[in-house]
């Protein structure tokens, strides 16, 4: 019986890994030790800083934060910007429709980003967390669960991930990419290398930039990650506490009734 079952379950992993294997193609994604990963830990708010301004320096030509609040941008446990900080970086970087002027006016801070301005170019609000799972041996997420590799890994493996061929295909060029599944990509390499200043004197080599947008990127899709890991960590330590309670508690009421015949 456990023969058979052991043989069938063999057969079966065999099979889905046949199956992945064929399907395969799947992007290489780097694992990068970022400071928010494990159950301890939080974003770096000078990294968030850095990365917001390779966003807006860069990516957001094309892309968009439609989802993202720009007063979030003052949140404690994000970049954490003062709020007349907020205030002059969404006037000076953004122009929303306003429907009851019927026109275009600076942004506030109550306005979200703008969406994407390129209309092949996806929104970046949730991607992070869009291409967190699935890669790792045959597709299984399992790379996430041991090692931390999430969305932001994905971003920066596609960011820096760029082997330099490119090729024509019905009007469009792809560029050859280790990371995007399937290997080929429409957006051209956005970074290079010391595309931006940063005003605290960190590197701007590509995989610094990289790094810092990707942990940018992970924020915004999930800016309440340090709230869910205490909350998390509160729940445990009650569970073990009620736990150890229920126990005594158990052992007290069946005392008198476990007493031992012969004893
Ligand atoms: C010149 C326009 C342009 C710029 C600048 C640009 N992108 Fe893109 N990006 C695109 C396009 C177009 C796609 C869609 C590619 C595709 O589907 O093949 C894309 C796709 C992506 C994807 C999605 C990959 C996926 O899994 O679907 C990510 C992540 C991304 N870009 C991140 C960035 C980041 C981060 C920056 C800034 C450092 C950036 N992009 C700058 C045009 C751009």
């Amino acid at each position: 019986m456990f023969r058979k079952f052991t043989f069938s379950a063999l057969a079966a992993l065999a099979l889905t890994a046949g199956a992945a294997q064929a399907a395969g193609e799947e992007g290489h994604v780097e694992d990068i030790d970022f400071s928010f990963e494990g159950p301890f830990g939080a974003f770096d708010q000078m990294q968030l800083q850095r990365g917001l301004q390779v966003y807006t320096e860069v990516c957001s030509a094309c892309h968009g934060l439609q989802y993202v609040a720009l007063r979030s941008l003052h949140d404690e446990g994000g970049p954490g910007l003062p709020e007349d900080q907020v205030r002059a970086y969404a006037a000076q970087n953004y122009e929303v429709f306003d429907e009851e002027l019927d026109d275009f006016r600076a942004a506030k801070p109550a306005d979200h980003f703008p969406g994407s301005n390129l209309a092949n170019a996806p929104d970046l609000s949730l991607m992070a967390k869009a291409r967190a799972g699935f890669h790792g041996p045959y597709g299984l997420g399992i790379n996430q669960f041991l090692q931390g590799m999430g969305g932001a890994e994905y971003i920066y493996s596609i960011l820096t991930g760029y082997t330099g061929e490119t090729k024509e295909e019905a009007g469009t060029t792809f560029y050859g990419n280790t990371a995007f599944p399937g290997g080929w990509i429409a957006m051209a390499p956005p970074l290079s290398g010391d595309d931006v200043e940063y005003a605290d004197g960190h590197s701007t080599s590509l995989h610094h930039e990289a790094e810092d947008v990707s942990a940018f990127l992970m924020w915004a899709a999930e800016p309440k990650m340090m709230a869910r890991k205490q909350t998390g960590f509160v729940a445990v330590l009650f569970l073990v506490v009620l736990g150890a309670l229920l126990y005594l508690t158990n052992k007290r009421l069946w005392a008198p009734h476990k007493v031992k015949k012969n004893a």
